[in-house]
């Protein structure tokens, strides 16, 4: 690394054009001028919708910023070898799924494509390179990507691993990266290894404190990203855990989470109770925590921390089953307009969304669904709800005779027995609901998943409400007793 003691970074290669690396990259182009930036991805498609007016993900703010530095120090690119080449640094960002197959199945992450560049990136590069893995990987991934660039590199070759994990949330990424929590940075204790670190600093000086940066040993960094990522879920499921007794006792789970997010010892965020968690990370992440535990021979803290899917499954599952059980026991036939598909707010992703399990469970109950999302691609949604991964009482028919994507709420509400919100967008807020209520079947029910609506108003309308984390009007007249037994 003695190259760059003296000389600050110029080039950027950043591998994976995704929902951490486009985005991560359109903010470093932005804040550092002077810096190249491109990112490379294997699937050209993706390329060349990122240089199109269309972006390949939705994120606030994203579409201005691309448009401000695409072409003038911001390139996307699907000449992966040249770009890595020429680059002094490299970021990592691919995705690392779950494994659906084989050894550590349903929790181990698949780190199939983290090697392939890897290797890629020990073939195409002549000189020396800092290499940064970005994406959300096991503890001690930087010590196998080590050891794959030590044994494929050409002579005279030196690679630098860092770990710099992203804190970014999507539908708030760019606010995240401007205005960023903290900046981590994990090395080893080398002087190469420091130098590389305060390269990757001198960077991020361009916009962010030097107090904001923390410096770790590889494995603190690696490690820090899990288990941020397992205290955020973890909140979560325990608000959704009260939420079911909220339901149960005739507490109000959002009475509640103020009460107790007053604490500052505790503090208000991560307390909004749902219909559960969902993202490319927060299941992966504490999976991935799960299997490092089991794999270390923690039988206690893997079966700790794994108690925080269990309660998101339920979550999930509880809700879909109150809605059938409050429609009379039986949905067959009846259409359900959903609305929201995405995992959360202002985002088109919908990776391990919520939306999508209660789809599933109320399709096999029969019901006919009218689904509406501001930014999720029809096309996702039906490849999301896969036919054959359903197990539809008269399925031999198409998805599209079950599920219609429509256009607008007026239009999944349009004869509907039910509103069902899953995700919290804004716009939901501020529908016309008489409008609504007048095009439904009667009774109409809401559901509402995220704690969005006004229950008193839409009751004066003459819905049937119902919501996460507080008892039913309808049940409070049926009976004071609490019940346990949900
Ligand atoms: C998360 C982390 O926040 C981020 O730091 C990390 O880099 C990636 O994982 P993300 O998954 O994009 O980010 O979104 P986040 O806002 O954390 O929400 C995750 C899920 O939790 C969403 O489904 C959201 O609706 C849900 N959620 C969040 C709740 O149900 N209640 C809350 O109070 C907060
Ligand atoms: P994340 O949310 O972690 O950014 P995404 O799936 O949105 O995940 O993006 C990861 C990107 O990495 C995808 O666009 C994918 O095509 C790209 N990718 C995966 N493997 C490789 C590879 N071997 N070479 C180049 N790009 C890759």
């Amino acid at each position: 690394m003695e190259h760059l003691r003296n000389q600050k970074v110029t080039k950027i290669c950043c591998i994976g054009a995704g929902y951490v690396g486009g985005p991560t990259c359109a903010v470093i182009a932005r804040m550092c001028p002077q810096i190249r930036v491109c990112v490379v991805d294997s699937n050209p498609k993706r390329i060349e919708l990122w240089n199109s007016d269309q972006l390949p993900i939705y994120e606030p703010q994203l579409d201005e910023i691309v448009k401000e530095c695409r072409n003038r120090n911001l390139f996307f690119s699907v000449q992966v070898e040249k770009e890595i080449s020429q680059a002094e640094l490299i970021f990592i960002s691919v995705n690392t799924p779950t494994k659906n197959f084989g050894f550590g199945k349903g929790k181990a992450a698949d780190l199939k494509n983290l090697e392939h560049v890897s290797r890629l990136i020990a073939r195409s590069a002549d000189d020396s390179k800092i290499v940064v893995e970005k994406s959300t990987v096991p503890v001690r991934a930087a010590e196998s990507i080590n050891r794959i660039l030590g044994a494929n590199k050409k002579s005279g070759v030196h690679f630098e691993v860092l770990s710099n994990p992203e804190f970014l949330a999507e539908g708030t990424a760019i606010n995240d990266l401007i205005n960023p929590d903290r900046i981590l940075i994990g090395g080893n204790e080398t002087m190469d290894a420091q130098i590389a670190v305060e390269k990757l600093c001198e960077i991020y000086q361009n916009w962010i404190p030097n107090e904001k940066i923390i410096r770790t040993n590889t494995w603190s960094s690696e490690l820090s990203k899990l288990a941020a990522n397992a205290f955020l879920a973890q909140r979560i499921s325990s608000i959704n855990a009260i939420s079911s007794l909220c339901e149960a006792t005739g507490a109000d789970v959002n009475e509640v989470a103020n009460a107790i997010g007053s604490d500052s010892r505790i503090g208000p965020k991560y307390l909004q109770a749902s219909i559960g968690f969902g993202g490319s990370c927060f299941q992966k992440d504490v999976l991935n925590l799960v299997y490092l535990c089991e794999y270390l021979k923690l039988p206690e803290v893997a079966d700790y921390w794994h108690q925080i899917i269990a309660m998101n499954d339920y979550q999930k599952r509880r809700f879909a089953l109150r809605i059938t059980e409050c429609m009379f026991n039986t949905i067959t036939g009846k259409r359900i307009a959903i609305l929201g598909f995405a995992f959360k707010a202002n985002t088109g992703d919908t990776r391990e969304s919520p939306a999508k399990l209660v789809c599933k469970h109320l399709l096999e109950e029969g019901a006919q669904l009218a689904i509406y999302d501001p930014k999720v691609l029809k096309e996702q949604i039906y490849a999301d709800l896969n036919i054959s991964d359903l197990n539809i009482p008269d399925g031999n028919k198409c998805l599209e005779d079950y599920v219609e994507v429509v256009e607008s709420p007026y239009i999944a509400s349009t004869d509907a027995h039910a509103i069902v919100i899953c995700t919290e967008w804004n716009e939901f807020k501020e529908l016309n609901y008489e409008k609504m209520y007048s095009l439904m079947m009667k009774p109409a029910f809401i559901f509402d998943g995220r704690n969005l609506i006004n229950v008193r108003q839409l009751e004066m309308i003459g819905f049937h409400v119902e919501k996460i984390g507080r008892q039913s009007n309808h049940k409070k007249i049926g009976s004071m007793e609490p019940n346990y037994n949900r």
